[in-house]
């Protein structure tokens, strides 16, 4: 089968197509033919050797696939050859593998989709969806004024909406370009800020009537991480989530000592921590059905076939692409 394979750390080009062995279900997994692979942000730190840990090498990026059921293995409970399915790889612990044309997983790790949802709908829902859910839990944001960046993207995208329904007062949307704006008030934000220009503070200043945002949702890393910070509510809190945020905010003890008197936080969130095998289904099957019902916007940030997997992750970090990047093998 074809898969997508780095040898080697390094730029896009490092994700060569190559024929590996097709996987044999063992008792109690079943075989996936993908039709759908997420591609994520992370994935482009990882192939740089730039995420946690350092993957061993060869390895097939990708950690979540929607697809359906191609084999058994002997003792797989409940399933059907055809059965259209999705599987959040990293939920169970297993961060590589999905940029492929066939998965054998755990039986347990599968989860069913609606019959009428794409199986690309069903990837953006995955990491990103996930993600999103939790963030408005870990800071909830009814009646408060709320700031998310990169808002436009995978994440960004869904964490719009889900703060939406979740009861923001104002949502205020930051993004790099003027179509990313509008994307993200189509979306449901009630301002938006282009977070490249000079001065973006000075207008989510004035979006908030002076008084700044209660949360800052804040995945861009390095002077947007500063600039949130002063812009910041008394009491407000800021979640930092971004793999982007390796930059150095350049915090000054100056900074620091004002979110002590200010009562103000600075939170970090890692979704994997929190999610458990019952939750994370009864959290898809929600997702699965807002989408199904047309109540969440899944954006299509582009389809690229397997083999253009460099191309894919040089959309991704060229903030060209909005929504979610998926790998059609
Ligand atoms: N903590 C967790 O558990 C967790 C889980 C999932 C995702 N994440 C993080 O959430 C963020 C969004 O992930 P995603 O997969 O949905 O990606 P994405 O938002 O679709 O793509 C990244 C976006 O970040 C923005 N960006 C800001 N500075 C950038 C830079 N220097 N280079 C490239 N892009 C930049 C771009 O939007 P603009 O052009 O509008 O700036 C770009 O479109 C990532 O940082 C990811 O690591 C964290």
């Amino acid at each position: 089968m074809k898969a997508i394979q780095i040898n080697r750390f390094g730029g896009p080009d490092v994700l060569v197509p190559t024929e590996v062995a097709k996987p044999i279900p063992r008792p109690g997994e079943v075989l996936i033919r993908v039709r759908a692979a997420g591609v994520n942000f992370f994935e482009t730190l990882q192939r740089q050797d730039r995420y946690g840990a350092t993957p061993v090498l060869p390895m097939i990026p990708g950690v979540e696939i929607a697809g359906t059921i191609a084999a058994l293995g002997e003792g797989a409970p409940d399933l059907q050859l055809g059965d259209r399915v999705a599987v959040p790889l990293f939920a169970a612990g297993i961060f590589s593998g999905g940029y492929a044309e066939y998965v054998a997983v755990d039986a347990a790790h599968v989860v069913a989709l609606p019959p009428a949802l794409p199986f690309e709908t069903a990837a953006a829902l995955m990491v990103q969806g996930l993600t999103a859910q939790h963030l408005v839990r870990q800071a909830q944001p009814a009646g408060k004024t709320v700031l998310i960046t990169a808002a436009a993207g995978g994440v960004g995208s869904l964490l719009v909406q889900t703060a939406k329904h979740a009861g923001a007062k104002r949502i205020i949307a930051t993004a790099s370009s003027q179509d990313k704006l509008a994307l993200a008030r189509d979306l449901g934000a009630d301002e938006s800020v282009n977070y490249t220009q000079p001065h973006w503070g000075a207008q989510v200043q004035a979006a908030t009537g002076g008084a700044g945002p209660d949360i800052v949702y804040e995945s861009a890393g390095g002077d947007v991480t500063a600039t949130s910070l002063k812009l910041l509510a008394p009491l407000g809190r800021i979640i930092l989530f971004g793999a982007l945020n390796t930059r150095d905010p350049g915090l000054s003890m100056a900074q620091l000592q004002n979110l002590i008197f200010n009562n103000q936080s600075l939170a970090g969130f890692s979704l994997l921590p929190l999610l458990t095998p019952v939750g994370v289904k009864a959290d898809l099957a929600t997702l699965f059905g807002l989408a199904e019902r047309g109540e969440l916007t899944v954006l299509s940030g582009g389809r690229f076939p397997l083999e253009q997997a460099a191309a894919a992750h040089e959309a991704l970090e060229s903030r060209r692409s909005t929504g979610k990047i998926v790998l059609v093998p």
